[in-house]
């Protein structure tokens, strides 16, 4: 099955990671420092490294100190961690619906679901399009909110040459292997704020404090560290920092990549019926993480076995965070979010990663022309 988004591993990385494991370190040690330095310079903004994608929305909302009787807004056209690590700490989650053309979050519909508990409003770069910051930033200062970008699909891009890391408060990034770049697991969080990257730095290293200038009892002696706030240990392992400093290495290659074969689609599907191709915002360069047309007539779920069944791994990006039952549950009803349900209905993301041929691509570009009759 060719699938969705995979990894791109050549002999730098497997080299990397050999030297890590020859090293007198395995977890946090000299690479990860490396490894967070490499990322400020792509983030644009000091990085916080931890196990993956979810812990690094957990350990953003602790750092942002949201809890019980908070409320967070935020978008449903995401994975279910976007929300999920808000309702953990006690949050209650508002769900603002999208835009129509990017399936972000809609500015207008924050403002509309701000109220004074409002702690953080969270948007997701969906597809890899940062969502539009600047008008958020400006709601969350008039709210007394903090923005946090979910950057999952989006380390890489920029929006009027700012690069994904500076546009909000505190930015969580994912390095699954379908994502841009991948250490296996793995994430980290950017902060343009000093006193949130320490309290992140904190709550990844289970809440330990360990600089004297800090502590309560200084004199207990050199062995002596405190813990003020709770916090986990969300550490990611050198082995792991090796492969992504290496990965990091080869971004703008992987970048170049997806822009040749997000072009390629855009080309190739131009005239084919009942599908409706992703728009470009000419303000932003994007790290084009997914490539979701919107299958139309009602299309969708026959195109997708059919899909699959042609041995092509589309996949939907994604279910409204609220239909999962866990939400369901708490009382959210489906209906509340129109432009993310439409969007859902019809979405289907495009097979589009580094090491996808040319070739693979046409055979994608056949079976799909094939499917609905051009
Ligand atoms: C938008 C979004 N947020 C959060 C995550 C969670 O990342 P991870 O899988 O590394 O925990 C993902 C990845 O699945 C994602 O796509």
């Amino acid at each position: 099955m060719l699938p969705y988004g995979r990894q791109s591993i050549d002999a730098s990385d497997v080299e990397a990671v050999v030297a890590a494991l020859d090293s007198d370190w395995l977890t946090t040690g000299p690479r990860v420092a490396g490894f967070e330095a490499d990322l400020e310079k792509v983030a644009g903004a000091p990085c916080v490294t931890v196990t993956n994608g979810t812990t690094a929305l957990h350990a953003a909302y602790a750092a942002a100190g949201v809890t019980t009787g908070d409320e967070v807004v935020t978008t449903p056209m995401t994975f279910v961690a976007t929300a999920s690590g808000a309702a953990m700490l006690g949050a209650k989650v508002i769900f603002a619906d999208v835009e129509d053309e990017t399936a972000n979050i809609d500015p207008a519909a924050v403002e509309a679901a701000l109220t004074e508990r409002t702690r953080v409003i969270a948007a997701v770069d969906y597809a890899g399009v940062p969502a539009d910051y600047d008008r958020l930033r400006k709601i969350g200062e008039s709210a007394g909110a903090l923005i946090l970008g979910d950057a999952a699909h989006s380390i890489g891009s920029l929006d009027r040459g700012r690069p994904v890391g500076t546009l909000a408060d505190l930015t969580t990034f994912s390095f699954f292997p379908t994502k841009n770049f991948t250490t296996g697991e793995g994430g980290a969080v950017a902060s343009i704020r000093p006193e949130l990257i320490e309290r992140v730095r904190t709550f990844r290293t289970v809440g330990l404090v360990r600089d004297r200038a800090k502590m309560r009892y200084p004199d207990e002696g050199g062995w002596h560290q405190e813990v003020h706030e709770f916090g986990l240990n969300y550490r990611l392992p050198d082995v792991l920092a090796a492969l992504g400093s290496a990965q990091l290495r080869r971004l703008g290659e992987f970048k170049a990549r997806r822009k040749h074969l997000s072009a390629r689609y855009d080309e190739l599907l131009a005239d084919v019926p009942g599908l409706r191709l992703p728009t470009q915002r000419p303000e932003v360069d994007p790290m084009r993480h997914l490539y979701p047309v919107r299958v139309l007539d009602g299309r969708r779920r026959e195109v997708f076995d059919r899909m699959r069944a042609a041995g092509i791994g589309v996949q939907v990006n994604y279910i409204p965070v609220y239909w999962h039952p866990v939400f369901e549950d708490l009382g959210y009803r489906r209906g509340m979010c129109p432009n993310a349900e439409a969007f859902y209905a019809e979405e289907l993301s495009l097979p589009l990663f580094a090491d996808l041929s040319d070739d693979d691509q046409d055979r994608v570009v056949e079976t799909l022309r094939g499917i609905l009759g051009s």
